[in-house]
């Protein structure tokens, strides 16, 4: 019996995949299995169309070939997704037939088997090139959803990145080397997962946010070039670009300087980006201070697809008669720097019409969720000397020509629109502002591909971070990246005295938009690391509690050691030109943090509670 049913699957097996035969191939008896993508039938010819993960391949039943009765017959009761092998003959199709759109296209397979392997019951949506259904069905049903030719790609698209990836770091000399996913809590500034210990009741194993202290201690260990594609888990609200877990290509270096890893980086995604996409990087990429990137883009992931610069319209507004811009280039809170009045400037050219009231609110509102105190605006004639509507009142005193200076300085032309935000915060204005470009990069459309393309791909590096955020509502420092990156050397005199001043050796790459990419070079000696925790408020005995370990390890000659971590599913994302990595997970959790499929979270047995030592206290609206 055994022996019959293994016959019969020899019989079924596959001789070749549903994407592979040519015109070349006529003439050849070929076995394939896949699922029925489509089925027609055309006065007594039945069509199938055949899937698998490779393609489509036509197949035909034709009513006057020999056992045509029975085949047809079998053909009647497929459905689309029935999983099935059949066995033919290859031939090319008649010219008028040709289907230049498939890979198979010149050919169709004239079926003389055909037996199902698997029926399939009614689909909760339509397996198409991109699934037409809710995220959440969608999610429920993942593994049909996977095999839409969208996600069947960019699962591919992600295989292959992670192949060049490797590819690219062994041919380094990096090694991979695996950190362990039951640790204790790395800081990262996200909240972590904790895993319950059973042998030690009131213990916790935490889910590494990221192996950033293992590595670390591996280039204490001499490891000298190490990379791992490292899963890392953080419990904070999910958005387009996050995931409650995701993955790394953690990377870190020994007995290097900045320059070096960033070359190293752009080596990476050259291969990376040639290898999948075909497409050649310009290297190396453009460099933006932190401060420039602030000053000029509003934020430190500036979308360099396209430009829209913000400008200084400070000399402006002191000369302007507008009390609320005047009254930003005060003194800021507790005498600290005055803040700023900054302009942007949206070409005519780049509008399809002027913008109304009603879309210059729209941008207003925006500007507010960023903390702006307002959005003023005001626009440029048609002649292009004069300007009018909006704020503009206040700066046309004729007798110095305001106008005019103002339109030449912004270097803005006829029917162009000026925005204009201004806080005693500079960096509220510029955030406000860069909030409001980037809104402008999408509505006006010069973040779009060209048709048929992913790109274009514009890279740049921030660099110059500063070390220390304040933290305005628990009045302290905080680390800007974490903690164990290395304050230039230039700062290391004023380190405690004034520590908002302070550049580490921080860098971030940014791709279209999106931190892709974030790093440092590292503090490896004992007592910069100690003054660092204490400017953040960690005392000697927290430090000892928490990062006892790898400050010991740098008192055994730590070699000085940076690195970085590209983000794997951003990169994969950007490159398939989706905006949401759930696009190139296979299996993702909803914005919840839920997977629909597998009901994950879910509730466990009391015993495995008490063999924890745990018990639940339900919060108090579900009592
Ligand atoms: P960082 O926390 O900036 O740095 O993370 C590095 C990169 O990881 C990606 N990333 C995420 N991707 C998806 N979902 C998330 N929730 C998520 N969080 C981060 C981003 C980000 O740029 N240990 C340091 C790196 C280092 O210093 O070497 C670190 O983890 O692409
Ligand atoms: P108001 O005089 O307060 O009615 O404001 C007139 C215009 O100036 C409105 O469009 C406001 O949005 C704008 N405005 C007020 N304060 C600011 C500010 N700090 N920055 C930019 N625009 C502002």
């Amino acid at each position: 019996m055994v022996k019959k049913t293994e016959e019969q699957m020899e019989q079924r097996k596959r001789t070749t995949h549903c994407g592979a035969l040519r015109k070349a191939d006529a003439g050849k008896r070929v076995i394939l299995n896949g699922w029925v993508n489509r089925k027609r039938d055309h006065g007594g010819i039945t069509f199938i169309n055949l899937r698998d993960r490779y393609g489509v391949t036509q197949a035909v039943i034709d009513p006057d070939a020999p056992g045509a009765a029975e085949l047809t017959a079998l053909a009647a009761e497929l459905r689309n997704e029935y999983c099935v092998a059949l066995e033919g003959l290859v031939r090319p199709r008649p010219d008028s037939m040709v289907n230049p759109e498939m890979a198979t296209g010149e050919i169709e397979v004239a079926v003389t088997a055909l037996s199902i392997l698997n029926r399939c019951e009614i689909l909760p949506f339509q397996i198409e090139e991109e699934t037409r259904a809710g995220e959440d069905l969608r999610l429920t049903y993942r593994y049909l959803d996977l095999r839409s030719g969208g996600m069947q790609r960019r699962i591919r698209l992600r295989h292959e990145t992670a192949f060049a990836v490797r590819e690219w770091m062994y041919a380094q000399g990096f090694y991979e080397i695996e950190t362990p996913t039951f640790i204790r809590s790395t800081p990262e500034g996200a909240r972590d997962y904790l895993v319950p210990s059973r042998l030690y009741p009131g213990k916790f194993y935490a889910l590494p946010q990221s192996p950033q202290l293992y590595k670390q201690l591996l280039m204490a260990s001499g490891f000298d070039k190490y990379f791992q594609i490292a899963r890392c888990y953080r419990d904070e609200d999910a958005r387009g670009d996050r995931q409650p877990e995701f993955t790394q290509i953690d990377i870190e270096m020994s007995f290097v300087s900045r320059d070096d890893v960033l070359a190293m980086t752009e080596g990476l995604m050259g291969h990376v980006f040639k290898k999948t996409l075909g497409l050649e990087l310009a290297a190396p990429f453009k460099r933006l201070t932190y401060d420039e990137a602030m000053e000029r883009y509003g934020t430190d992931k500036p979308d360099l697809r396209f430009d829209l610069p913000l400008r200084d319209f400070g000399p402006y507004a002191e000369k302007g008669t507008f009390q609320a811009f005047k009254d930003a280039l005060v003194s800021g809170p507790g005498g600290s720097a005055a803040g700023a009045v900054k302009a942007l400037v949206v070409p005519a050219g780049l509008m399809k019409t002027p913008y109304s009231r009603k879309q210059i609110e729209d941008l207003e509102a925006h500007a507010r969720i960023y903390k702006a105190k307002g959005l003023a605006w005001m626009k440029v004639s048609a002649a292009g000397d004069t300007l009018e509507g909006g704020v503009s009142r206040f700066f046309t005193a004729p007798e110095d020509n305001q106008a005019g200076a103002i339109i030449r300085g912004l270097e803005a032309g006829p029917g162009d629109l000026i925005l204009i935000a201004a806080d005693r915060r500079r960096k509220t204005a510029n955030t406000a502002l860069g909030a409001v470009r980037s809104r402008l990069g999408k509505d006006l459309g010069l973040t779009a591909s060209s048709p048929g393309t992913s790109g274009p791909f514009e890279f740049v590096w921030i660099v110059d971070f500063p070390l220390f955020e304040y933290n305005d509502e628990e009045g302290r420092w905080e680390a800007a990246h974490h903690l164990f990156s290395c304050p230039q050397e230039r700062y290391h005199a004023v380190l405690e005295s004034d520590p908002g001043s302070v550049k580490g050796d921080l860098y971030d790459l940014v791709l279209n938009g999106y931190e892709l990419a974030s790093g440092s070079i590292r503090i490896h000696d004992p007592a910069l690391q100690k003054r660092v925790f204490a400017i953040v408020g960690i005392g000697e005995e927290e430090a000892e509690a928490k990062f006892g370990f790898l400050t010991n390890a740098f008192k055994y000659g730590a070699p000085p050691h940076g690195g970085i971590a590209p983000g794997l599913d951003r990169l994969v994302m950007l490159m398939a030109g989706e905006s949401s990595i759930k696009e190139v997970i296979a299996f993702p959790k909803n914005s919840f943090a839920v997977s629909p499929m597998d009901n994950c979270p879910g509730e466990v047995e009391q015993k495995q509670l008490d063999e924890l030592h745990l018990r639940v206290i339900p919060p108090p609206d579900a009592r």
